[in-house]
């Protein structure tokens, strides 16, 4: 028999939980062993790693390059170090393209990377491969709003779902891939106002990276965190600012994301 403790693992219902009381639920991307233990022992309630870390890591100029071997090899380094956050992976570009390859190459992730929850990008297109996922019982979470991966169709990294059209069809997105089995929703890079009407319309919590403050929780960049980008975005902020060293800095953003310090309008996109 199992004692719940603080200690104890970040499950998909404990955030669940988080959202329901509005706790908000503090998110912090990681690379390597040494990061997912500082990350961790911050207080961090999900860990990512994010396949930006072929722009933070590997210095290419998009994500577009991360091989699924890659993202299992950074996985197994992060999980090393990871005790309590729940450990999310992104599934890399080209990885998810049909249900069975996205089912071999998430099972991959969690078998030999140790991830608990798989991130794919996709909007209304990705709902056969979420319920296929969701339906072997791999966590999910649907990535939406501006997607890194598209960067070549999308022309830039604009804010998305400006306008009425592109607003209605967000929402309906986010609530076919919350039909079709996914327990988190990423939205990055969307008007505030536009994310908070996705929150309402959706019952999984929605974590937001650019996203405004009324979100179920935050997410950023480790290296935005620690002011280690040479351009940063907007909607980032450095917290290595004003803290003696990095363990401080990422418990500056736990407790500012949880006492909803963070973000503040400077890091927030308007309609
Ligand atoms: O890859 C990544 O780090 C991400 C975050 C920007 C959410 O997807």
């Amino acid at each position: 028999m199992s004692v719940q403790t603080e200690q104890s693992r970040i499950t998909v219902t404990r955030l669940q939980e988080m959202r329901r009381s509005r706790t908000p639920i503090a998110c912090l991307t990681a690379y390597d062993a040494v990061f997912g233990r500082l990350v961790d022992e911050a207080g961090m309630d999900v860990v990512l790693v994010g396949d930006s870390l072929g722009m933070v890591v590997q210095g290419h100029e998009t994500t577009v390059p991360v091989t699924l071997e890659q993202m299992i090899y950074h996985t197994s380094l992060v999980a090393r170090g990871c005790r309590r956050a729940l450990l999310m992976a992104d599934m890399p570009f080209m990885s998810y393209t049909d249900p069975s390859q996205a089912l071999a190459n998430a099972a991959r992730l969690m078998q030999e990377g140790g991830a608990q929850m798989v991130k794919l990008e996709g909007d209304g297109g990705q709902v056969q491969v979420v319920s296929a996922l969701a339906r072997h019982g791999i966590p999910v979470c649907a990535h939406l709003g501006l997607r890194p991966q598209s960067i070549h169709k999308l022309g830039g990294y604009r804010v998305q779902g400006r306008g009425a059209h592109a607003g209605e069809r967000m929402m309906r997105d986010a609530v076919a891939l919350q039909d079709a089995g996914a327990d988190i929703l990423l939205l990055e890079c969307v008007p505030a106002v536009l994310a908070a009407e996705i929150r309402g319309i959706v019952d999984i919590p929605v974590i937001g990276i650019g996203a405004g403050s009324d979100c179920d929780g935050q997410i950023l960049v480790l290296h935005d965190v620690l002011g280690l980008t040479a351009k940063p975005p907007r909607f980032a902020r450095n917290f290595l600012q004003g803290s003696d060293d990095i363990p401080a800095a990422l418990a500056a953003y736990v407790s500012a994301v949880r006492e909803r310090r963070f973000p503040g309008p400077e890091h927030t996109f308007q309609n």
